[in-house]
């Protein structure tokens, strides 16, 4: 079930992620052996927690964009950097997902449950680590200074989100402007170094690569917003992990900040005492909250929020001619706002 029934009805040629892993897949088949060879150790533990959450698949979303962008940008696919990149991206996601789901304290991930719940918080950590490393080891690598410095400082920009998102969360006070930083500290800023390193690698011109960056950047926008509306509106057996994990840590993300906006006194009370207070946390608190959620038209506009970034980032690839690629990125924007999962 996605939050945007009637888009997925009715553009649902247009929503499909398929055009995409057509065009990759190839380049992706070979992505996936290196992530399987790069989770390798000789500590056991390190391939059975890793191997544990890349074996649940995900969408492999970010990699497939380092593709696309490179093969966009006419990067040579018989080498092998693009393939190195997409997997290195992969790996900083997966350790940040290892990671995400520790500060959060979610217990399901991509349909199975949360490596921390099996292992532990601190082995989920520690694996985590050892991703993020062995992506760095793997950029090194490529060789490309450049790329080097983008993906290394997105992994920065990735850890002061998450911080940021912790110091703001449980206040109703944060502001629109606020969230916005952190989703594109915490997710657009991955998306964004996924899509910039592609024309990187290519050689390409100043003006591809600030392109393929601001694609990133709006897809990554889009991506998140559409995330926090799937915590209130999605389905948990389609996404993989469960609905009002937000709500019940209180994280104030764009559907509550406008409900709360948007609420008489008696509503503004209840947002307060439940998401500063932590008080009456319970799943009749969730199911009120999504009342005033969709009453409100938090949720429509918080979609609405994400269609206008998911324009952007298709207005960013006009500089590109018109081919297999630029399509199937047009495509993935699609996607991303209509998906369910
Ligand atoms: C989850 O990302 C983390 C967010 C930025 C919301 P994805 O939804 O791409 O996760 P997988 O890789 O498909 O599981
Ligand atoms: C995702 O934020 C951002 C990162 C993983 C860095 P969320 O906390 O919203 O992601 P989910 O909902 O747990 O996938
Ligand atoms: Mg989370
Ligand atoms: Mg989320």
């Amino acid at each position: 079930m996605s939050v945007v029934p009637s888009m997925e009805k009715t553009k649902e040629s247009q929503a499909s992620i398929q055009p995409l892993v057509e065009l990759v897949k190839q380049d992706m088949g070979r992505v996936n052996e290196l992530i399987l060879e790069k989770a390798g150790s000789d500590v056991e533990m390190i391939p059975e927690v890793a191997k544990h959450l890349i074996d649940s698949g995900g969408k492999r979303l970010r990699p497939m964009l380092t593709l696309a962008s490179a093969n966009l940008c006419g990067y040579d696919s018989a080498k092998d950097g693009h393939i190195k990149l997409a997997m290195a991206v992969e790996f900083m996601h997966t350790a940040t997902l290892l990671h995400d789901d520790v500060v959060d304290e979610s217990d399901m991930r991509r349909g199975k449950l949360a490596a921390r719940m099996l292992w532990g918080n601190q082995a989920s950590v520690l694996v985590g680590d050892f991703l993020l490393g062995q992506a760095f080891r793997v950029m090194v690598d490529v060789g490309s200074i450049r790329a080097l410095d983008v993906l290394s400082t997105a992994a920065c920009v990735i850890a002061e989100g998450e911080v940021l998102q912790l110091s703001v969360a449980q206040n109703m006070k944060t502001s629109v402007e606020q969230y916005m930083q952190v989703i594109r500290s915490k997710t657009a800023a991955l998306f964004a170094s996924a899509c910039e390193v592609g024309p990187i690698l290519a050689g390409s011109d100043e003006a591809s690569i600030v392109a393929m960056r601001n694609y990133g950047l709006e897809l990554g926008n889009a991506f998140q917003l559409i995330d926090d509306a799937l915590d209130y509106g999605g389905s948990a057996a389609e996404l993989g992990k469960n609905v009002g994990d937000d709500f019940r840590e209180g994280k104030i993300t764009l559907p509550v900040i406008l409900a709360y906006e948007r609420g008489n006194a008696d509503e503004k009370a209840f947002w307060k005492r439940v998401m500063e207070e932590r008080k009456d946390v319970t799943d009749g608190a969730l199911d009120f909250a999504m009342g005033l959620i969709d009453k409100s038209d938090a949720l429509k506009d918080t979609l609405n929020q994400a269609r206008a970034h998911g324009e952007a980032a298709i207005k960013a690839l006009d500089i590109f001619e018109d081919g297999a690629s630029k399509s199937a990125l047009i495509n993935a924007v699609e996607f991303c706002i209509a998906r369910g999962h």
